[in-house]
């Protein structure tokens, strides 16, 4: 049997909002990792269905749903109680993230969640404006309240698998592609020198590029919403507006592109949702393939992280970055579906659980490209047959997740008073230490692919051959 580490001590409350996919995965690895009391661990979800996993452990759970009327004062008395340092750990949907994230920095409390998530309501409110509905403008709100209050209580914004874990990988396969092509300076230690290096390794820009390959036993059943996480959560990203980091390289910009007028400036956001936005990617599966442009919090959090700027605050450099997402064969039946429809939501959702599946792994990496090598992809291949080993209660994409969960909470207790922060500026090597055996196959590879191999084929299409990693290549038009 395998001997797992303990990586820590959680001397107060554990407060687990939210048991979906997610949530459920997230707990045996809690259970097996850190030391804590288990009488006062709580689990809260407005959903029961799930509750035998918690009754059998004699884990508390509360049946109920976390609101903008009641959070303080559920989560002041289950995350104060009984002394020691309490920990939030949000797994949820339709819960604000930063007034979550705030109350328990005011209460003295870790916390950590693995996206900026809105009360209900913002996603589908046709009354804001895409840019006002867009991952920029929430995570601006989180970087604002970390303006206003620096330090103090650690809460990790936005550390799940991705966004999360791809933001480690992103530093580790520039470290790779470094020694790879023979630049021997010192590894980055600021923000600035992260930029430098990506610059002086000519790299354009960034995919998350992602093949989900997991196959479930039955076929996916009309008017149903099949993915392998959350389908809600799914729908509400990918009715978003399209979003991107934009590269400092980009000559072309496409007619229905927004640009913000204040806040970081790293990204641009298209008039169209990005479950229904295309772009052309590459993984070590797939080799070339279609990849959804759904808007992520990395996507936007990455191109900020390494841009470079002069002394007027003009970007100099900064790498497009973007995802590039082929979600289970079932869940892109499911947006066909969708969209087909003018966007109604099916009636029925599902969630593939380890059992329901056949085969198939989750292919999760980044793909830097542009540079002397073409492009390099680094990331893991779990397959679902190697994480029902590993742990229960998740797929592949689910272990992903809770994995990154894990080493952020490590993290976070290891340096409890960073204030906010976001998975750019943890320690990459320590979270994927911690992360790594949950992983599968964590493999780098290189590939002369660009969006323009066999292009163009038998029509005239708009492309620019003078410089293939222009977004003007990849989107699909
Ligand atoms: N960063 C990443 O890599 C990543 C990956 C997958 C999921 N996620 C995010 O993690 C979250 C959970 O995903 P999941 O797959 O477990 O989703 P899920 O839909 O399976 O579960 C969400 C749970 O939240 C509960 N919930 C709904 N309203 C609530 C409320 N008001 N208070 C408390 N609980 C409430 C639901 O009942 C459900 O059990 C989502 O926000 C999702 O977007 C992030």
């Amino acid at each position: 049997m395998t001997e797992w580490p303990r990586h820590g001590r959680i001397d107060g409350p554990i407060v687990m909002i939210g048991f979906g996919s997610i949530g459920k995965g997230t707990l045996p690895l809690i259970e097996r990792h850190f030391e804590f009391d288990k009488s006062r661990f709580v689990v809260i979800d407005p959903d029961d269905s799930d509750r035998r996993l918690l009754d059998e452990r004699g884990i508390k759970f509360i049946h109920q749903a976390i609101t903008k009327e009641n959070y303080r004062e559920v989560l002041t008395k289950h995350l104060t109680a009984g002394g020691g340092q309490g920990f939030c750990v949000n797994l949820s949907v339709d819960t604000s993230s930063l007034a979550i994230m705030e109350h328990c920095r005011e209460i003295g409390a870790l916390y950590i969640d693995t996206v900026v998530e809105p009360w209900p309501g913002f996603y589908f409110d046709k009354n804001l404006g895409p840019e006002t509905r867009s991952n920029y403008a929430l995570r601006e709100t989180v970087l604002e309240a970390r303006r206003k209050k620096p330090g103090g209580p650690t809460a990790i914004s936005c550390c799940g698998a991705n966004p999360g874990m791809v933001s480690w990988f992103v530093k580790q396969a520039l470290l790779n592609l470094a020694h790879d092509v023979g630049d021997k300076s010192a590894e980055p230690k600021t923000r600035e020198e992260w930029g430098r290096l990506a610059q002086r390794l000519g790299v354009k820009g960034i995919h998350i590029a992602e093949r989900d390959t997991q196959r479930a036993k039955q076929p996916k059943p009309r008017n149903c919403f099949v993915n392998t996480w959350s389908v809600e959560g799914f729908l509400s990203e990918g009715m978003q507006p399209a979003e991107l980091g934009w590269g400092t390289h980009e000559k072309w910009t496409p007619s229905n592109a927004g640009f913000h007028k204040t806040g970081c400036g790293a990204a641009i956001y298209l008039n169209q949702p990005g479950a229904n936005t295309r772009v052309r990617s590459w993984t070590p599966t797939a080799l070339g393939q279609f990849g959804f442009l759904v808007t992520h919090n990395e996507s936007i959090s990455i191109a900020d992280y390494f841009t470079l700027r002069d002394a007027s605050g003009k970007a100099t450099y900064r790498p497009t970055c973007h995802y590039a997402y082929h979600p289970c064969d079932d869940a892109v039946l499911s947006l066909h579906e969708l969209f087909g429809r003018a966007g109604i939501v099916q009636p029925r959702h599902h969630i593939l659980g380890e059992k329901e599946i056949l085969d198939g792994i989750d292919e999760l990496g980044v793909l830097l490209y542009g540079h002397q090598r073409g492009a390099y992809w680094y990331g893991s291949q779990l397959s679902v047959e190697e994480t029902r080993d590993l742990a229960p209660y998740q797929n592949a994409t689910g272990l992903q997740v809770t994995s990154a969960v894990l080493a952020g909470m490590v993290w976070a207790l290891e340096n409890p008073n960073a204030g906010i922060v976001e998975a750019d500026e943890m320690d990459f090597r320590r979270c994927l230490e911690v992360q790594t055996p949950y992983l599968g196959p964590v493999i780098g590879v290189y590939t002369d692919w660009t969006p323009l191999k066999d292009r163009p084929g038998l029509f005239p299409e708009d492309i620019d051959a003078s410089d293939p990693w222009q977004f003007r290549n990849v989107l699909v038009r």
